[in-house]
């Protein structure tokens, strides 16, 4: 019941995620667009009260014409819309995701039993969860310092831009030594999501009331602080694609249980990146699709580090045992015999395993037709030393090379 009552709360948090992050990240990309759309404005009249640039759309039936200050307007309406609770509650719902799964079940979800680091792969549950929070504040310091110190005057954006980009090849790289696969990329995704995050909190929202508040006394805004807000919601555009799919990463175990799960992160994280440049010069008028091409080079090159052959396989490969073995392979009954030993524990219709009420993923492994529909994909984390989660049930090197010579009838 507990369980049952934990996957309820689990679903309902990320249904509230999904939304609001969609909301959120839509109206962040609709401002961006906004942003770069400008174009001078075309009424004498506007030029005259100091309108920078305007745009005009339509949509759902009606025509807008959006228009930005240069500087203040001559008055501030009460009634300005605000964008942060959106963000707010993408965190909030986020954070709440995290500890229901993963900071609950530690030991299945964080920690690396075969972690390349001896102190990673023994860290206890509380370890695991404290290392966790430490990676996730600790990421948000460093970038944050490095905005502070390479740019305080919001000079030097190119510097600053490839610095965020080394950090972010630290941060992958470290959490897929410390953490297992999968939450090795969701933290990295959460560490930007975060940084994300807390620009608005603690740097775009405070920046704009002290705006607000100048300009409602008569006096001139700080043009720092706009200046401010500007950089970091670039930088949150950027942060946007990669982050998402690092989210999404979690339903794709041949992207994280590989040896190399770091590159071909990072690999990820610089195509989203690159992707979003095209639209943000889209937008300003310039078409560069050189930045598209380069991001499909870089998920391409992906295709070909994370296939199965490209080094994820367990050594079933040139000594004449294992080459034997790959010949015949194991019968069907030979492997269920590996399935009731190592996973049926968890993937049954009723899981014995306390810790589910129901088989983990969708998938159950109990009878010959479900392992013969499921043979790619059993194969896949078996290989890949991603199941059984934590190798909880002990499995052994001998049994991986059996299922990795397994062929389907
Ligand atoms: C301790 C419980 C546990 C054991 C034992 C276990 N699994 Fe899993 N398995 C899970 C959980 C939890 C998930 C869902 C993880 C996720 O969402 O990525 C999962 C997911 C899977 C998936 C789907 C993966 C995907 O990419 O969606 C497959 C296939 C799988 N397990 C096969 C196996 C096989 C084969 C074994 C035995 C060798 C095994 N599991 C042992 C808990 C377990």
């Amino acid at each position: 019941m507990e369980a049952y009552l934990q996957d309820f709360l689990n679903m309902l948090l990320r249904w509230l995620h999904v939304i609001a992050a969609i909301a959120w990240i839509g109206e962040s990309i609709y401002f961006v667009m906004l942003d770069n759309s400008l174009r001078p404005p075309r009424a004498a009249e506007d030029q005259r009260k100091g309108i920078f640039g305007e745009m005009w759309a339509v949509h759902g039936g009606g025509f807008y014409h959006n228009q930005k200050y240069a500087t203040s307007p001559d008055k501030l309406p009460d009634d300005l819309h605000w964008s942060f609770w959106k963000a707010y509650t993408t965190w909030l719902s986020g954070f709440a995701l995290f500890i229901t799964l993963y900071l609950a079940n530690p030991e299945f979800y964080l920690i690396d039993p075969a972690a390349n680091w001896a102190w990673a792969a023994n860290m206890t549950g509380w370890q695991a969860n404290l290392v966790a929070l430490l990676f996730l504040l600790g990421g948000w310091v460093i970038y944050n310092e490095l905005c502070k110190r390479l740019s305080p005057n919001m000079e030097r954006d190119g510097l600053l831009s490839v610095a965020v980009a080394v950090m972010m090849v630290l941060v992958a790289y470290l959490s897929t030594q410390i953490f297992a696969g999968r939450a090795a990329f969701l933290l990295t995704g959460a560490v930007m999501a975060t940084a994300m995050s807390a620009n608005v909190f603690f740097w775009i929202i405070p920046g704009q009331r002290r705006m607000v508040k100048a300009m409602k006394a008569g006096e001139t805004p700080d043009p720092l602080d706009g200046k401010r807000g500007k950089q970091r919601s670039v930088h949150n555009t950027y942060f946007t694609l990669p982050v998402v799919l690092l989210m999404l990463s979690n339903h794709y175990s041949f992207m994280y249980s590989h040896e190399h799960a770091w590159l071909i992160m990072t690999l990820f994280i610089f195509a989203g990146a690159l992707i979003r440049q095209f639209f943000v010069l889209m937008h300003a008028g310039s078409i560069k699709p050189a930045y598209p091409v380069a991001g499909v080079v870089l998920i391409l090159l992906n295709v070909w580090i994370a296939a199965p052959s490209g080094g994820n396989a367990p050594a079933a490969g040139n000594d004449a045992a294992a080459m034997e073995a790959a010949d015949t392979g194991p019968d069907l009954e030979q492997v269920h015999a590996i399935m009731d030993a190592r996973c049926v524990q968890c993937h049954a219709q009723t899981p014995e395993h306390p810790g589910f009420t129901a088989a983990p993923a969708g998938v159950v492994l109990e009878s010959s037709q479900q392992l013969l529909s499921q043979i790619a994909q059993i194969k896949q984390v078996v290989a890949s030393g991603y199941m059984p989660l934590g190798n909880m049930t002990q499995m052994t090197d001998e049994e991986r090379e059996a299922i990795a010579a397994w062929q389907a009838p």
